[in-house]
């Protein structure tokens, strides 16, 4: 990561920080890398619920990102913390819920860094659908879904690093 202010910080943030997001983490990781910035941007990930503190990505998840090549090496299940919105330039909600969640634990000053995963790219899909009490399609859903957004969201954090 580069020194001082200017490299862009981004979180991303579901309910459990077991599936869509450390997902979001990964590929975005990947993506980032693949181009080269990885010094330039700083990648997290946390839940609006604490249920799984300090476990790692649901075995699902790991699986189909897996079958992609997606890493999820260091990812550990945190909730999110008030010093977030201090710290990231960009935090990512992969629903509504945990928008409305987000925006309502923060200070109206913050709020014009919370965004909705899917305002990246354009789809029929408002939300990246929380997975986790359905089967193997809704993991490979997400995963398709996160690659898209994350295609949007690395073109707007190159505008941003210029
Ligand atoms: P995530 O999925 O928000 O994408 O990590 C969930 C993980 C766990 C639970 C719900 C959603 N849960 O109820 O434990």
């Amino acid at each position: 990561m580069r020194e001082g202010k200017s490299a862009v910080k981004i979180l991303f943030v579901c309910l459990g920080n077991i599936c869509r997001s450390p997902t979001a983490e990964a590929v975005f990781r990947r993506k980032v890398s693949d181009t080269g910035l990885n010094h330039l941007v700083h990648i997290d990930s946390a839940g609006t619920a604490g249920y799984h503190t300090g476990s790692p990505p649901d075995k699902r998840s790991q699986e189909a990102a897996k079958a992609r090549g997606y890493d999820f090496e260091g990812i550990t299940c945190r909730r999110v913390s008030e010093s977030d919105f201090e710290i990231f330039d960009y935090i990512i909600a992969m629903d509504k819920a945990n928008y409305d969640n987000l925006l309502q634990r923060s200070l109206a000053d913050f709020h014009p860094k919370i965004h909705l995963m899917m305002s990246f790219t354009s789809s029929d899909y408002e939300e990246v659908p929380d997975p986790y009490y359905g089967g193997r399609r809704g993991f490979e859903l997400v995963l398709d879904l996160i690659e898209r957004a994350c295609d949007g969201l690395l073109a707007e954090v190159k505008l941003k690093l210029g």
